[in-house]
């Protein structure tokens, strides 16, 4: 029997997360509730260009086509080469590329890209030690058009761990504002989103 792509998702994510626990960093894709929050920020008028870190299997992804109109790109930097593919072969509207979102400004140079309308982070900040959450922070920062935002989430049971706690600051001094939305309590396991504007120039 064919399974439908949502039970194929599923499978193909345990597999990843199975095979490189601390490089994807969740139980499970994202829910429909918590992937339509993150996708609020998207421009749904004009020709956006948006970029997506760590599509995973592709759930915030769909939820980000669902918003963009005709014109728009949308380009996803997933570092895991299968989830990559996955998503290649089921959203092919979404522009994958196979990289590190530590090299954010060259992977986009190479799209042709500089300047972005928003951007849309699954990564998984808390396994990240801070040069790699500062990394790629300043590089969002500097991508970001003015006045476009940066959602990300957090697991609200992560909270209290070093790398959670350390990513919240630096967050807050990265961004001139950041809002904390409430929790999605939707999601396993439930999580909130940060929704951040006007970057911080440090120096
Ligand atoms: C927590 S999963 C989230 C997947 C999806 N966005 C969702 O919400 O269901 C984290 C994703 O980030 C990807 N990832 C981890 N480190 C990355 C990096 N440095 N660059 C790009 N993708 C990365 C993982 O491979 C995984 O697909």
């Amino acid at each position: 029997m064919m399974s439908s792509p949502r039970s194929q998702d599923y499978r193909t994510f345990l597999a990843a997360a199975f095979r490189e626990p601390a490089a994807i960093g969740a139980v499970a894709p994202s829910s429909t509730t918590l992937a339509r929050t993150l996708a609020s920020v998207v421009p749904s008028t004009g020709q956006p260009v948006v970029v997506e870190l760590g599509p995973g299997t592709g759930s915030v992804s769909a939820a980000i086509q669902r918003r963009l109109p005709a014109g728009a790109r949308h380009i996803a930097i997933e570092a895991n080469r299968n989830l990559a593919e996955h998503v290649r072969e089921t959203q092919p509207a979404v522009e994958v590329v196979h990289g590190d979102a530590g090299d954010l400004i060259p992977l986009l140079a190479g799209q042709g890209l500089c300047r972005v309308d928003a951007v849309v982070s699954g990564l998984p900040w808390t396994l990240f030690p801070l040069p790699v959450q500062r990394r790629i922070l300043d590089q969002i920062g500097i991508v970001l058009a003015p006045g476009a935002a940066f959602t990300t989430f957090a697991y609200l049971h992560a909270r209290a761990l070093a790398g959670a706690r350390r990513f919240h600051h630096l967050v807050r001094d990265a961004f001139d504002e950041v809002i904390v939305g409430r929790t999605v309590w939707a999601n396993v396991p439930p999580a909130r989103v940060y929704v951040c504007r006007r970057a911080v120039r440090s120096g």
